[in-house]
């Protein structure tokens, strides 16, 4: 989330009135919601020591002692740059101002503060300021729910049928997360044990999680999401205080030395910013995942089917030949490829180039040189500029298989308008071919690629048919934040995902009809969650299996994708009946951890790449 600073507002409070109220606490001024009782009002006499200084104010705290369970922060953050220059952390201070309610965005919640304030007096100096150990001097943050307003489920659809601003609900901060860290506004807190959870985003900012109680935990330390638990137990830890900087290189899994600062809320999150930069007390042991160990037979009863996303793969891409090692070091060179995020021969260069050909030759002979087979490839080129993505990159889906292995079943490409069909066999009118490529439903968005493919016996003879449905269906862009002011947050492009679900189920529905045997592989970037309604729908539609589900992969390694504090599925395959049933149901996958686990800056794609070892006899 990002927001440029000439955007910032400040709202002068909720309530219109600017009456004067008096001698105040600070927790009658924070009260039991998220919203102060004093929004817009005059307060004096607010007594307080001091516990940090920023760049633009400093944090407050009254000489309350806290029990966990309190709801009230004894804590506000004062805002007034010139406010500070004479005082220090453990001044005790008595002060004026008005209370207001900030955010920099109308998407995101409000922070409480006073704004405009005047020392009415100064105490002592050098008071002992103790941070509030988080888990010990606080409850527990709660594990698997943000709000009240979210209904049991942060991915409900409908979402934002209410916002925080609005309902303003008294805070549980033993149920919700966002409640809890509400209830710790302003206050000076210790992160004990830290773990990173992801790479820092662009402005430095790291999430973890302390030495507290944590659900979806996988095995590199990371959090996974899951069904109704988006993991708000955690926090991302800003800017420091003192002007140093957070170091970039930070890795999912890495221990952090303990972390001492501030809780408060910007550009969508709660945050703590701690008072020095954070440093990295030691990270995982391998630093890279090891190489699949799924091996392909060489016959229909064991062939290998690899998916990557390879984010806006152009011949001249730096990072094509990292993606050719990929394939032959770590997924062993699949007999099968998925790819999605192939770019057209001149990449982003906005003009009449549509065709792929150089792009996936260049990679081929990428593979190839890596010590990899010599794979064939086909995709369909998509009309310019009609399937979103960067403008002139034309983004498509595409496939690469080895020759020797593999052939398309009775050829007859189809072109980008070309709608395929189901034919009695069955087979396709086109192949490969585009489902419903007019359909509004694909709007700036990648058509799904059809395929009927043949495996070649050892006398040439093509046998054991089977289909695939490489896709990429569009993107959550537009998303509000996971805590931000809307309930349920906006899920972005959820009802272009749920159209686009619903097409390609009906068209995996069309061939079980003509033959409920058919072997059928869907893979891709779904860009959604297994267990949301997209998803739900397309399985429940098209009777696929969820290929994590069939090979038995645990939950919480389920992931091929870092966003905010989760490890997350947004690639997925799904396996008609015959597929998932083949072999007494041995079909394996797994996620090959090669960009989740690396830094920013060996990161060579956003998404890992995946590999399954299917059965397509018969
Ligand atoms: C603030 O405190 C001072 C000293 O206790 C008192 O004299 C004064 O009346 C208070 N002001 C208000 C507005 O309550
Ligand atoms: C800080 O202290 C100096 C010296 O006493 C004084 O001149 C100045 O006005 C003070 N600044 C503020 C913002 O109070
Ligand atoms: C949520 O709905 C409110 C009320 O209709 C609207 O003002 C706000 O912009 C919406 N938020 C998002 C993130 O779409
Ligand atoms: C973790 O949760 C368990 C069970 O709810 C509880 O007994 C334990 O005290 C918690 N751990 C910590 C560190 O609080
Ligand atoms: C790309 O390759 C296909 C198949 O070999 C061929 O039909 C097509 O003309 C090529 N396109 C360009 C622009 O070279
Ligand atoms: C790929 O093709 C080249 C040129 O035809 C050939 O020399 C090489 O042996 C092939 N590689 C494999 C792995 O088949
Ligand atoms: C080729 O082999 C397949 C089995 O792999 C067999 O069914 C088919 O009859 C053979 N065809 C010929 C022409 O021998």
């Amino acid at each position: 989330m990002s927001s440029s600073p000439l955007s910032l507002v400040r709202f002068a409070g909720l309530a219109a009135a600017a009456a004067v109220a008096s001698a105040e606490t600070i927790a009658q001024i924070n009260g039991d919601k998220y919203l102060s009782p004093y929004a817009g009002k005059t307060v004096s006499n607010v007594s307080g020591i001091i516990t940090a200084k920023g760049p633009d104010g400093l944090w407050l705290r009254s000489s309350q002692e806290r029990k966990r369970s309190d709801v009230n922060s004894e804590s506000i953050y004062v805002y007034g740059r010139s406010f500070t220059s004479n005082l220090t952390v453990g001044d005790a201070i008595v002060i004026s101002g008005k209370v207001e309610e900030y955010r920099s965005s109308k998407d995101y919640v409000y922070l409480t503060e006073i704004s405009s304030p005047v020392l009415q007096s100064k105490g002592s100096s050098g008071n002992k300021v103790e941070p509030l150990v988080i888990g010990k001097d606080t409850l527990e943050p709660p594990k698997e729910q943000f709000s009240s307003l979210d209904g049991g489920d942060v991915f409900a659809v409908p979402n934002n049928v209410s916002q925080i601003s609005v309902a303003n609900p008294t805070l549980d901060p033993t149920t919700y997360g966002m409640d809890f860290w509400e209830s710790l506004s302003g206050e000076l807190v210790t992160v004990k044990m830290p773990m990173a959870i992801s790479k820092p985003n662009n402005f430095g900012d790291t999430w973890v999680y302390g030495d507290w109680n944590v659900t979806g935990k996988n095995e590199r330390n990371g959090l996974t999401i899951t069904a109704k638990d988006a993991n708000p137990e955690t926090i991302i830890i800003g800017s420091p205080l003192d002007g140093t900087k957070n170091p970039t290189t930070i890795k999912l899994g890495d221990e952090l030395e303990e972390i001492t600062g501030v809780v408060t809320y910007a550009f969508g999150f709660y945050r703590i910013l701690p008072t020095t930069a954070i440093t990295v007390k030691s990270s995982q042991e391998a630093a890279v995942p090891s190489p699949t160990k799924l091996e392909s037979d060489g016959t229909c009863s064991g062939l290998t089917f690899g998916a990557y996303n390879v984010e806006n793969l152009w011949a001249q891409s730096a990072h094509l030949p990292t993606i050719a090692s990929h394939i032959v070091e770590y997924l062993n060179s699949p007999d099968f490829m998925f790819l999605q995020e192939v770019q057209d021969d001149n990449g982003a260069t906005n003009d009449a180039v549509v065709s792929a050909n150089l792009t996936l030759s260049t990679l081929t002979a990428a593979i190839s040189a890596a010590g990899g087979p010599n794979y064939t490839f086909v995709d369909i080129a998509p009309s310019s500029n009609q399937d979103g993505g960067a403008p002139g990159g034309n983004i498509r889906t595409a496939y690469l298989y080895k020759p020797s292995l593999l052939r398309l079943a009775k050829g007859n490409p189809g072109g980008s308008l070309d709608a395929n069909e189901v034919l009695p066999g069955p087979t396709l009118k086109f192949n490969p071919g585009r489902i419903d490529p007019d359909n509004a439903a694909w709007t700036a968005s990648r058509k799904p690629l059809v395929a009927q493919w043949e495996v070649i016996g050892a006398n040439g003879t093509g046998a054991h048919p089977f289909f695939t449905v490489n896709v990429h269906f569009g993107s959550k862009g537009g998303s509000s934040s996971i805590q931000g002011d809307a309930r349920p947050p906006v899920n972005g492009g959820v009802d272009d995902r749920q159209a686009q679900a619903e097409l390609t189920a009906d068209f995996v529905k069309s061939i079980l009809t003509h033959s409920p045997t058919s072997r059928i592989i869907t893979a891709g970037d779904f860009n959604e969650f297994a267990f949301v309604s997209p998803m739900s729908t397309y399985t429940t539609l098209s009777s696929l299996h969820d290929l994590d589900a069939v090979a038995n992969i645990p939950t919480q390694e389920r992931y091929t994708y870092l966003f905010d504090m989760n490890s997350q599925q947004l690639d997925h395959m799904y396996v008609s009946e015959a597929v998932a049933t083949a072999a007494g149901g041995k079909a394996e996958y797994e996620h090959v951890h090669v960009n989740t686990w690396a830094d920013k800056e060996g990161e060579v794609s956003d998404h890992d790449p995946s590999v399954a070892r299917l059965d397509v006899c018969s």
